[in-house]
């Protein structure tokens, strides 16, 4: 054998990269990454390689279950596309989201938090729209809502100049980019706190809905014989230099969903108080029916003000 060839059998030995059995294998697959300049990139492989070889260790995987994993995931991604994002989706309804939402809020999870998860739902660019304005931009069924919310610090003192956006489903159980029959942006608005810190709006009481079911995750829900509905709620997003960015939802207090919810996403902090009353309401002379009002307060904590990347666009 050429002496060179000599070197690198001997620099493969000492990587241990010949596999003796089930048992070496971890081993030598942390072996091989333990070069990665990143200590980060380095940390975070290590412990994903031997949490899932211990998994598969546990059930005794089989290849047919292995192959069958893989095509999961690989259908996860042939569903996920500009208007959908299956991955999300998928994380949300094992409880991941919600996991890394509590492990990076409330004092790196160590008391309640004002967090939830994102969703696969936000868009960036939603329309700025005036305090007290409307977020219902096409024909939209559902009780009229009126919001009127507060952004304070820690202290309760307002935060003036935050941008607040909010983004919720139209009763019909649809967001506006999954269904052709709403406008753009309807049921979406960004608006921005006064002095007092406040912010209000009109729109439409929020309804529970399914999340969407045409795709793997949705034939996991099946199998695992779980209903795919979330409770009613409102999304807000609120976001200024020098506060860590606010994502949370409003729960409706009466749904039925709120102990169920599909994605894990209520915590009871979060469930609002959505008022009803039959009375008129002196200044919207349209509204016909009872109708609801929201009183919400949100506390941003002081950090970092970082936009996640849109799910969708
Ligand atoms: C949402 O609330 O928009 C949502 C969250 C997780 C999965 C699906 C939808
Ligand atoms: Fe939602």
């Amino acid at each position: 054998m050429p002496v060179q060839n000599l070197a690198m059998a001997s620099d493969q030995d000492r990587r241990s990269s010949i596999i003796e059995d089930e048992g070496s294998i971890t081993s030598a697959v942390l072996a091989a990454m333990g070069d990665t300049p990143s200590p980060r990139l380095r940390e975070i492989m290590a412990a994903f390689v031997r949490h899932m070889h211990a998994f598969a260790r546990e059930v005794r995987l089989t290849e047919e279950e292995f192959e069958l994993g893989v095509d999961f995931l690989n259908r996860i991604g042939q569903a996920t596309h500009d208007r959908h994002n299956e991955g999300i989706l998928f994380s949300d309804a094992v409880g991941f989201s919600t996991l890394v939402c509590l492990l990076n809020n409330g004092q790196n999870g160590a008391t309640e938090t004002a967090s939830a998860l994102l969703g696969p739902f936000w868009r960036m660019n939603s329309p700025r729209t005036e305090n007290g304005g409307s977020i219902v931009r096409s024909e939209t069924p559902g009780p009229a809502l009126f919001a009127s919310c507060r952004i304070t610090d820690p202290q309760g003192r307002p935060i003036a100049g935050v941008e607040a956006d909010v983004w919720q489903a139209s009763p019909v159980g649809l967001y506006e980019n999954q269904d052709d029959g709403q406008a753009d942006m309807n049921l979406r608005g960004k608006f921005t706190t006064d002095a007092d810190g406040r912010f209000s709006f009109r729109s439409v009481k929020p309804a529970g809905y399914p999340v969407p079911t045409h795709g793997p995750v949705g034939e996991l829900l099946k199998a695992q014989r779980r209903h795919p509905y979330r409770p009613a709620h409102l999304h807000v997003l609120a976001y200024k230099p020098g506060f860590k960015t606010l994502i949370t939802q409003v729960f409706v207090d009466d749904d039925q969903y709120l102990g169920t919810d599909v994605v894990f996403g209520v915590t009871r902090h979060l469930i609002g108080r959505y008022e009803r009353h039959d009375e008129e309401r002196p200044s919207a002379a349209d509204v016909v029916g009872p109708w609801y009002s929201l009183d919400y307060t949100f506390v941003m904590e002081p950090g970092e003000a970082k936009l996640p990347t849109p799910p969708i666009k």
